[in-house]
């Protein structure tokens, strides 16, 4: 079940030898617009597997991550004679790689993939661990399937043309899993200058915190246990997340969730004795980077409701969270009442003040 990992910054030359040894049939390279524009034709230039390729391309972004688009792809793997001895590469962001590992794994009841992730995003959380799927009915995710790609490549060097908003929305999810790892490795985030972008240190910083991820799922793949703690700063992430789109000013998902990663770890300080120093660091570091997602007291209400929507985050009249009682001292199936939760909020805004 589990995947294999390749950190490197000679992507092309790697993936070559990759597919050499897979010896597939054929080969059909998934990615949308931007990506197509961004890194094909030099992948095309410096890989034989990305030239003698079939390129799908679809519509970039979120909205674009429905059944219809899998229609198409369904469409296009088709057209391009894919078999089971066939292999699809999805190259791009979480939308690529979610969506092309879902086609994959249901395609002639599944063909191999491999999953090349071009954003931050993408490298440090979508393409690893065996989630798929795509939107449905407006929802995220309602469709899809636990299929692990036979590979990850993962490389610093297709950032190169990522916007500066894109790389600290993947950062956040960095953050977070330096979170539930260890104080030195969560020391190392907060350190290091995302700005600077110095990609090979940035591969350095990868690989340890993939790694984080990779060895919970394999501990637990379908989220029964310790997987749950992945999902540190995300009950109340998807929730400010919820409340800015219903404000019609979207905050990416990343930002959503260093936000909620700050109000948790407040509820975490008040709840399960986690350092008040490190909540302090956080915020100091989330202010300076990250801006404010500010809400009233008016607004308290709403955001609670939005977290109970979320099944997994509802028992009676508390609400499911992972909390820290340190930093990579986790402590699933934790519960909070909705006071307590008020009580976060206060502090959140008070901090970020
Ligand atoms: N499966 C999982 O476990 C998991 C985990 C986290 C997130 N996700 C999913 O990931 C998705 C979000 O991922 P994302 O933020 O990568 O979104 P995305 O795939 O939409 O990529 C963000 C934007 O960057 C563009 N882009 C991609 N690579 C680029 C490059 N190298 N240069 C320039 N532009 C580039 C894309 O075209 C897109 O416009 C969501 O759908 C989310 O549900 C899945
Ligand atoms: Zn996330």
């Amino acid at each position: 079940m589990n995947q294999q990992l390749i950190f490197t910054n000679h992507v092309a030359q790697k993936l070559d030898e990759l597919v050499a040894g897979m010896n597939p049939a054929n080969v059909v390279v998934l990615v949308d617009s931007n990506v197509r524009e961004a890194v094909i034709p030099r992948m095309q230039e410096e890989s034989e597997t990305i030239a003698k390729a079939t390129v799908v391309v679809v519509k970039p972004g979120e909205n674009h991550k429905t059944t219809d688009t899998l229609s198409e792809i369904w469409d296009q793997l088709i057209k391009a004679g894919v078999t089971r001895k066939s292999l699809l590469i999805n190259m791009g962001g979480g939308v690529i790689t979610d969506m092309g590992g879902f086609a994959a794994s249901t395609f002639k009841r599944g063909i191999p993939f491999i999953n090349i992730p071009t954003t931050l995003l993408g490298a440090v959380d979508a393409s690893v661990g065996g989630k798929t799927g795509v939107n449905f009915n407006g929802l995220k995710n309602q469709i899809g399937a636990f299929a692990n790609a036979e590979t990850v490549i993962v490389s610093s060097t297709f950032f190169k043309t990522l916007p500066d908003s894109e790389l600290w929305s993947g950062y956040a999810e960095m953050i977070k899993h330096g979170a539930i790892s260890s104080k030195d490795h969560f020391d190392q985030l907060l350190k290091y200058d995302l700005t600077g972008r110095d990609y090979d240190k940035m591969l350095t910083l990868m690989e340890e915190n993939v790694q984080v991820k990779s060895n919970i799922v394999a501990a637990d793949p379908t989220e029964n246990g310790i997987r749950k703690a992945l999902n540190l700063g995300h009950t109340v992430g998807h929730a400010y997340e919820e409340l800015a789109m219903e404000r019609h000013s979207p905050i990416s998902h990343g930002y959503a969730v260093i936000f909620g990663l700050l109000t948790e770890l407040i509820l975490s300080k008040n709840k399960a004795g986690f350092p008040a120093e490190e909540v302090d660091r956080l915020a100091a570091y989330v202010r300076k980077h990250y801006g404010r997602f500010s809400f009233g007291t008016d607004e308290y209400d709403r955001l609670i409701a939005l977290m109970r929507h979320d099944k997994k985050n509802y028992t009676a009249d508390e609400i499911n969270f992972t909390l820290l009682t340190n930093i990579g001292e986790v402590e699933i199936d934790r519960t909070a009442t909705e006071d307590e939760i008020r009580g976060a909020f206060d502090e959140y805004l008070r901090i970020l003040s």
